[in-house]
């Protein structure tokens, strides 16, 4: 892949954690690109080190070796550069829906006026409607993360880091809310890393797909998915070549979960 007109670049990076006197390597020589306007999914084991990468693209982090750029520039340790909807959804419980929407670019320094009009523009968007006032206690799990994902929206970066968006939610929810992702991602042209458990989801939303190994979490493999698009139905999974893919995804992330927890043993 040409290096140029690359949005994101992770160069060689590792990261470990001191623990009470022993070293976790959570990230080790991870190298990957990401393309303008690409939807990009990173799949591995527990605790192979997605999220630490993740943090480590937001700035929140610094890696311990390499670099990560953004359009063409070092951002090791910048915070700002990104919209970033970590894990745990992490609504204020003191904010109304409203106050937290636009908390990503309030934090940005952008007009409070023109960020909560187009707010509210978007709640109807986002299946919002009606609750601009409400706390975050009144609302369902599918909401909360919605809201969370139009916080990541509002914050205008052209990058949105997604760490398993949508890993509460029961499989019909989930469905719509990755259709209506595609959506977002199409209407607002945003190129978009999505951390998932999920190997359909990882097909169905993406252009290629990265598999980590258990940790510390190395590039195992990178799967292009050729599926024609717009994708905006879940018919697509049973295709014969969405299966050989899932094929290729399960084959190279097996490996790597029998070696995180041995192989299982029946009992008898
Ligand atoms: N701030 C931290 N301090 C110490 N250790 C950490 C820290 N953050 C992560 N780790 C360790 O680094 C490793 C990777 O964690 P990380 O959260 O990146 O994994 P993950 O792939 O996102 O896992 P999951 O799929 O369960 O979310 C784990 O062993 C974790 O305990
Ligand atoms: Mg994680």
């Amino acid at each position: 892949m040409a290096t140029d007109n690359l949005k994101i670049q992770l160069r060689n990076v590792s990261k470990a954690f001191a623990n009470k006197g022993s070293i976790t390597a959570a990230v080790e020589d991870v190298s990957l690109d990401v393309r303008p306007g690409e939807f990009i999914s990173i799949v591995g084991p527990s605790g192979c080190g997605k999220s630490t990468a993740f943090n480590i693209i937001a700035g929140l982090i610094r890696p311990d070796v390499g670099d990560v750029l953004i359009d063409g520039r070092s951002v090791a340790g910048r915070q700002g550069q990104v919209g970033y909807m970590l894990q745990k959804d992490l609504l204020l419980p003191w904010r109304t829906v409203l106050q937290n929407v636009t908390l990503g670019a309030e934090l940005l320094n952008r007009s409070r006026a023109a960020t909560q009009r187009e707010a509210r523009d978007l709640m109807a968007t986002f299946g919002l409607q009606g609750f601009e006032n409400a706390w975050p206690s009144r609302l369902s799990g599918g909401m909360r993360q919605r809201a969370a994902l139009m916080r990541t929206v509002l914050s205008h970066q052209d990058v949105m880091l997604l760490d398993e968006p949508f890993g509460a939610l029961d499989a019909m929810t989930k469905s719509l809310m990755q259709e209506w992702l595609l959506e977002i991602w199409t209407r607002f042209n945003r190129t978009i890393v999505f951390i998932t458990h999920d190997i359909d989801e990882a097909i169905f939303l993406s252009d290629r797909v990265y598999v980590m190994t258990t940790r510390p979490g190395r590039l195992k493999a990178s799967i292009d998915v050729n599926l024609p698009r717009p994708r905006s139905s879940h018919e697509i999974t049973t295709t014969p070549e969405f299966g050989a893919i899932k094929h290729q995804l399960l084959t190279a992330l097996r490996d790597e979960i029998m070696k995180a927890y041995g192989s299982p043993k029946l009992q008898g």
